[in-house]
């Protein structure tokens, strides 16, 4: 018997669209519709509005842990985010995203840690960055074994000391052709989609129009397959970066500021809470028994 946690949610083993359905949602021309996700409450939510992917992106090292980059989150951080998004998302695709250094070193080593987001984590598939020599090879290895993967090109965040910075990519004939070549190269390896984040609008749907399978954008254009977005950018609540290719949804910057005030102002001023609404009375009839027994202490 394995001795490896199971995620929580019963439901989580329920059977939902597989990394198929999105090839199958291209082909029809369907726009697939995905967003990051970091934890169950936000995940419940997600789960009721068909969307075709959620993905536990390592940018939670920044929006959710604080870090000034997604250099420093480890599997075991990524894990625990994904048991949590898994548990919420009960019809929904999970996807984790293998954070740096998990899988770069060698093949047995990125087979055993993406397992560990199957297996212990209860995500559908995998998501890696890049298409070096030694990328392909390790994305083939995970393949073989039964686990989806999906790619990610153009701008890599794991790769940002070595980009120079957050920079479109493509820009370019040399660098098209380097995408174009290496796109192709992880549809060859069996990646069921690709991400491509911050490529020039016209490469990204060129390259979307030469794959089968579906490319999900990130500041790529209208041309891609589907899109997807952290949900912190969507939603205003990481602030600390505002990329061009964000359309923010809802300023929850402000609504939680003017909550959170309202909140510590009717504290301050007694208003909060509410005896009758918001609390538990004693029962009425047994109050003068009440102030004997407190009077036993007096
Ligand atoms: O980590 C992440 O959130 C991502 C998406 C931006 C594609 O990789």
């Amino acid at each position: 018997m394995s001795t490896v946690a199971r995620p929580q949610s019963a439901q989580a083993a329920k059977a939902r669209p597989s990394q198929d359905a999105l090839r199958k949602k291209k082909k029809q021309g369907e726009r697939l519709v995905t967003l990051t996700c970091y934890d169950y409450t936000t995940a419940r939510i997600l789960d009721e509005l068909g969307l075709d992917m959620l993905l536990v992106g390592d940018s939670l090292a920044m929006t959710v842990l604080g870090y000034s980059d997604t250099l420093s989150v480890t599997v075991d951080e990524m894990l625990h985010h994904t048991k949590a998004v898994v548990r919420g998302a009960r019809q929904t695709m999970v996807v984790a995203d293998m954070p740096f250094m998990s899988y770069q070193v060698d093949h047995v080593e990125a087979v055993k840690n993406a397992g560990r987001f199957i297996q212990e984590g209860g995500a559908h598939g995998v998501k890696l960055e890049g298409a070096t020599e030694r990328v392909i090879n390790i994305i083939q290895h995970v393949v073989e074994i039964g686990i989806p993967v999906i790619g990610h090109l153009g701008f890599t965040p794991q790769s940002i000391h070595t980009l120079g910075g957050f920079r479109v990519q493509g820009k370019t004939l040399d660098t098209a052709r380097r995408l174009f070549s290496d796109a192709i190269k992880l549809q060859n390896a069996g990646v069921s989609a690709l991400v491509l984040e911050m490529v020039p609008v016209e490469v990204a749907a060129l390259i979307s129009r030469k794959l089968d399978i579906p490319t999900i954008g990130i500041g790529a254009g209208n041309g891609c397959d589907g899109q997807i977005l952290v949900i912190d950018d969507i939603l205003g609540r990481y602030g600390e970066l505002s990329p061009r290719f964000v359309r923010t949804y809802m300023p929850s910057r402000d609504l939680v500021t003017h909550a959170i005030t309202e909140y510590a102002e009717d504290i301050r001023t007694g208003r909060f809470p509410d005896n009758d609404a918001e609390a538990f009375r004693f029962p009425e009839s047994a109050l003068g028994e009440l102030q004997a027994v407190f009077e036993e202490f007096a």
